[in-house]
């Protein structure tokens, strides 16, 4: 058998693949290791047939929807997921099947409505029901500490004691653990009934994790995160220097179109001497007026680099195939002491 784990911050992902066929499975892949992802699935030779999400991730963004996307596979979800996008719903009992390798369904809420563990032969991957001497968290949306309660208690505790628990957090580096060592050793099963358990749970008082709103709206809905947006207009474009503009500016026999497309206000207090205002808000509306020439150089820019990137791109959608943007914004401009102009356009 393949057995990967890919870890970024806390969070865990697993390539598991049958050593005989080469199929195999990924499981909670993360958004920003896309492309190392796809790398180890490479260079392990594995041939993907599912993409699972072990439950709808808060705190991270989700890889599935691209992944299954991009590979022309199932992504795979608990039937309760809300997100729109999933293929293939499994419940309770269900088994995966990839070459020789089984993989059964658990449906294991409490953490969230819609998790599910894994269970292979000598492993169980858990999702962010029980972590390694922790348990996932019961007071995020669909959270539920009752369920978590039967979760562990009627399910994953009944495995075989030898089961290695595979977690979908990982945050103090903590080394493998079995079911048996779970029962003996964690710390949040010391009181077994059901009343102390929900407690300690509603006791845990955790902070929210960061993201969360948008994490939520990217992996219940499908949609994009805003760094997406950022990186897929990026690589749409290529981007000028600071130094590289302070030049052309300097040289004042430029070709260069600078479109500064921040807000009025922020035009006026200081723009790149020479820069035309262009709201972002109004640039599709406004630019046959502001560049009458299709093959005419230009230059976005704003305050720092990101809604330029999103802008240059937008020229390139329209036929403006010399846009480019500022590799930095106004702020870092400012900060360099570089040339500043203040006042209405000409
Ligand atoms: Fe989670």
């Amino acid at each position: 058998m393949t057995f990967e784990e890919i870890r970024v911050g806390g969070c865990c992902s697993y390539l598991v693949a049958c050593g005989e066929t080469c199929c195999g499975v990924l499981v909670d892949p993360e958004l920003s290791q896309i492309d190392r992802t796809l790398a180890l699935i490479a260079k392990a030779g594995v041939r993907l047939q599912y993409v699972i999400d072990t439950h709808t991730h808060a705190d991270h963004f989700s890889a599935t929807r691209e992944l299954a996307h991009r590979l022309g596979i199932p992504a795979v979800m608990h039937r309760a997921s809300a997100a729109p996008y999933v293929d293939l719903r499994v419940e309770d009992g269900e088994t995966l099947i990839a070459g020789h390798l089984r993989m059964r369904v658990l449906h294991t809420p409490g953490h969230t409505e819609d998790s599910i563990s894994l269970v292979l032969p000598d492993r169980v991957l858990t999702g962010d029901a029980l972590l390694r001497l922790s348990t996932g968290r019961t007071d995020l949306p669909t959270g539920n500490p009752e369920a978590l309660y039967d979760s562990l208690f009627g399910k994953l505790l009944r495995l075989d004691d030898t089961i290695a628990v595979y977690p979908g957090h990982n945050y103090k580096d903590a080394p493998v653990t079995t079911i048996g060592q779970e029962k003996a050793e964690n710390p949040r099963f010391r009181k077994r009934d059901r009343v102390s358990f929900v407690e300690q749970m509603h006791a845990l008082n955790l902070s929210m994790p960061d993201h969360l709103t948008e994490a939520l709206r990217t992996n219940r809905t499908g949609g994009k995160t805003v760094a997406q947006l950022l990186d897929e207009a990026a690589r749409q474009i290529a981007f000028m220097s600071m130094e590289e503009v302070r030049a052309s500016v300097a040289a004042e026999t430029s070709d260069l179109v600078i479109l500064d497309v921040r807000e009025r206000d922020a035009y006026e207090t200081g723009h790149i001497p020479g820069a035309r205002h262009a709201p972002r808000g109004q640039l599709e509306l406004r630019v046959d007026q502001l560049l009458p020439d299709p093959t005419a150089r230009s230059l976005t820019c704003c305050e720092f680099g990101k809604i330029s990137t999103l802008a240059a791109a937008t020229l390139r959608t329209l036929g403006f195939t010399r846009a480019v943007a500022l590799d930095g914004g106004m702020k870092a401009w400012r900060d360099a002491g570089y040339p500043i102009k203040s006042g209405k356009e000409p």
